[in-house]
């Protein structure tokens, strides 16, 4: 894959001894090609097709839209500049934003990525958000796993964080399957649907990453 920035650029967040280099393809389908591979998912770009989909099923939502960002819900029209679900700026390195699909089928089943990407300090916040129909079927942890792998080995990150709310038992349960450490806990720090509740953040590091390889085995853009 060509990252279409210059190897060893620490701003550019490519690490000057690793990222993709010499990734192939195994096939001679397009969608493949330019797929990061776990175990059931693929992450790939986002598509035009994918934008009403994820638009309608996940912002339309505004309940589980509210209790996955920070930010307050507003309307907004699909694909517009500042549409989470829209078409990603390209340029922009402080994010890597992809669309999750199942890798046999092709389903289209949900939004991941990674925000706030940090040259200096090397860290970043993981986000995910699959469809109502995707959730519960053991995604999540091979998504994260995935994204992991992008962060720390792509783009050479040395922590990636993940927050959510304490009352999100399969969000928590991804994160600790995914080898996060538990880091504190905050208290009535997200004001969702007329309340205030606490949220849980998470760390993992890439030492310990490497130490437990949860890189998924066939995690390849092949
Ligand atoms: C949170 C989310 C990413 C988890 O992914 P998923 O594919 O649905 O989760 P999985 O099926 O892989 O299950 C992961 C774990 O959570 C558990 N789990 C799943 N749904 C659960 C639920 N509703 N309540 C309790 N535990 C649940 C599973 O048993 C599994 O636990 P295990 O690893 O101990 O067996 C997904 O459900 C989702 O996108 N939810 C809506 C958006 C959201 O909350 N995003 C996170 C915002 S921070």
């Amino acid at each position: 894959m060509d990252t279409g920035a210059a190897r060893g650029d620490p701003a550019a967040g490519v690490p000057a001894d690793g990222g993709l280099i010499g990734c192939r393809a195994a096939g001679t389908d397009d969608r493949k090609r330019r797929m990061l591979r776990g175990d059931k998912v693929g992450l790939r770009a986002r598509e035009a097709a994918d934008v009403p989909v994820l638009h309608d099923e996940l912002h339309g939502d505004v309940l589980t839209y509210a209790r996955g960002t920070s930010r307050a819900w507003t309307p907004m029209t699909a694909g517009s500049a500042a549409d989470p679900c829209g078409l990603a700026p390209e340029d922009d390195l402080s994010r890597a934003r992809f669309s999750v699909v199942d890798v046999r089928s092709g389903e289209l089943l949900g939004q991941c990525g990674l925000f706030g990407i940090d040259p200096l300090s090397r860290n970043a916040e993981l986000g995910i958000s699959l469809r109502p129909g995707a959730r519960g079927r053991g995604f999540g942890a091979d998504v994260v796993a995935v994204l992991c792998w992008y962060g720390f080995d792509v783009r050479g990150l040395h922590r990636i964080e993940i927050e959510t709310l304490a009352d999100n038992a399969a969000m928590r349960a991804t994160a600790r399957a995914a080898g996060f450490t538990e880091e504190g806990l905050r208290r009535q720090a997200a004001w969702v649907d007329g309340t205030f509740l606490d949220a849980v953040r998470y760390g993992l590091l890439a030492p310990e990453w490497r130490a437990s390889r949860p890189r998924p085995s066939t995690a390849t853009t092949a």
